[in-house]
């Protein structure tokens, strides 16, 4: 099985390659740190480090053709960034940056990929997403819209590509403890410990659920506030805007 897997230097991504050596043939682990993805590549000759700025999209398109050759198996659209939580208005570059990261990266990887993968008929694409998703937090534009694009990209894809026997798995975690996490100055609950958030990840990919959301308990609080009308819970996320 070849793998592409971003975001492969550190956190989610770095953990999610050691849990794929032993099923992979070759792990293509993609991302901007040099000195990191080294690290990440003497755990095994299996893995390929690939230095690439996913906010450049050029370079994201070349690489996807690069690899259109290399019986791709499985992409892991993991990389992702989360600016400091502000109120204030999102500067454009800003947010231009978070989009590009976190969203049209994804699909100038698969520009490619996918096409190569149809003709194979099979292949398996994970996206990550968040629970940051379901209610969009007034102090973070940016990430909760490209998170929430991604929610809608995974149900146009899955569709289109079912007759193809092509998987897409869109996977919406919790907070869990990497970098991102970490400076974070506001309380977050259900925080996971990073082995267990990849737990869940692996076997929402091994499942291959459709779309996997977790800790269970906060995706429900979420979906229930999601219930209530729109005047009160915006009165409530309002609370959070200062
Ligand atoms: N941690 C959480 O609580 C949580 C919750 C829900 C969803 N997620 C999502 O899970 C994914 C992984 O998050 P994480 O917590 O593991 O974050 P992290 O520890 O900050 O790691 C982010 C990864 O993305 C890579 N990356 C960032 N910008 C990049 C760029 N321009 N080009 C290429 N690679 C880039 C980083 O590598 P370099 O810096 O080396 O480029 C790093 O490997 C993200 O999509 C995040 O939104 C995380």
């Amino acid at each position: 099985m070849n793998v592409i897997i971003t975001g492969g230097s550190r956190g989610i991504g770095k953990e999610l390659i050691k849990r794929y050596l032993n099923k992979a043939t070759k792990i293509y682990a993609v991302a901007r740190d040099g000195k990191k993805l080294k690290e990440v590549a003497n755990l095994s000759s299996k893995v390929i480090p690939v230095e690439l700025d996913l906010s450049n999209l050029d370079e994201v398109l070349i690489f996807s053709k690069k690899m259109s050759n290399k019986n791709i198996d499985m992409v892991i659209a993991n990389a992702g960034i989360s600016l400091p939580h502000s109120p204030n208005f999102t500067p454009f570059e800003e947010f231009k940056k978070t989009i590009d990261i976190n969203f049209l990266s994804v699909h100038a990887l698969l520009s490619e990929i996918v096409p190569s993968m149809i003709k194979r008929r099979k292949g398996k694409i994970v996206l990550i997403s968040s629970l940051a998703s379901i209610v969009a937090s007034p102090t973070s534009l940016p990430y909760s819209s490209s998170k929430r694009a991604l929610n809608s990209y995974a149900e146009s894809l899955r569709n289109q590509l079912a007759k193809y026997n092509i998987k897409v798995i869109n996977i919406l975690p919790g907070f869990i403890k990497t970098d991102m996490t970490a400076k974070n100055d506001f309380y977050m609950p259900f925080l996971m410990e990073l082995e267990e958030g990849v737990d869940r990840i692996v076997y929402a990919i091994e499942k291959e659920k459709k779309e996997y959301a977790f800790p269970k308990r906060f995706y429900y609080l979420l979906k229930l506030f999601n219930a209530l009308p729109i005047d009160f819970r915006d009165k409530i996320l309002q609370k959070f805007a200062n």
